[in-house]
């Protein structure tokens, strides 16, 4: 199966994007926008989600009502930037466990090294969310996935804030099924790797560092 790129242009999504990526934005404010986005993303990828009809008593009466069924849910970000989208989410799947995924590609061989991998332990029972504000090139969201399919992980989504198209394509690439979710598809990469236009190293901007 294919995946699918969603792009997620709800009003308040997009008007929190906006002052996500203006320069005078602050650290604090940053933060506090990166969380608000990532939890309005959070309630519309979860739209799908399963649910049963079950039977309730209200101090009036008997009724059908709805509970969410299926598999639970894990999110996974990816270090350091992706820690800024968990709470987020968290705030609406309040009982989604989280696992963490940390790796840079080693500059001279290329490939990926993990230095951090702590997941829940029936990862492969789990609807995964792996999160990280931007997708640049794509190389490090592509990796983490593929760490998690190693681990037996079957079903995982990924959710960025901003992507580029060459890191949609990577991931689009290497793993097909895939579903992506984005506030926004920018125009591309420069030459040092930041997204155009962007919003600059989320992670720089999230913690104060520089
Ligand atoms: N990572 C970031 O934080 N920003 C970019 O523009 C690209 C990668």
């Amino acid at each position: 199966m294919m995946g699918n790129v969603f792009v997620l242009d709800h009003p308040l999504i997009q008007h929190k994007l906006t002052y996500v990526r203006k320069t005078e934005t602050g650290t604090k404010e940053f933060r506090e926008l990166v969380d608000e986005i990532a939890g309005l993303m959070a309630y519309e990828i979860t739209r799908d989600l399963p649910v049963e009809e079950v039977t309730i008593e209200t101090p009036v009466t008997t009724t059908k009502s709805y509970v969410l069924t299926g598999k639970k849910i894990g999110i996974v970000p990816i270090l350091r930037a992706g820690l800024g989208m968990v709470e987020g989410v968290l705030r609406h799947i309040p009982t989604a466990k989280v696992g963490h995924v940390g790796l840079y590609r080693d500059p001279d061989t290329l490939m990926p090294h993990e230095y951090y991998f702590k997941m829940p332990n029936d990862i492969e029972e789990r609807d995964l969310i792996v999160v990280d504000p931007m997708l640049a090139t794509g190389g490090s969201a592509s990796d983490a996935i593929q760490s998690l399919k190693n681990r037996g992980a079957k079903s995982i989504k990924l959710m960025c804030l901003i992507a580029a198209p060459e890191g949609v394509e990577a991931i689009r690439e290497a793993h097909p099924e895939v579903d992506i979710y984005l506030a926004a598809m920018d125009e591309k990469l420069n030459d040092h790797g930041y997204i155009v236009p962007g919003l600059g190293d989320a992670g720089d901007r999230l913690y104060g560092t520089k």
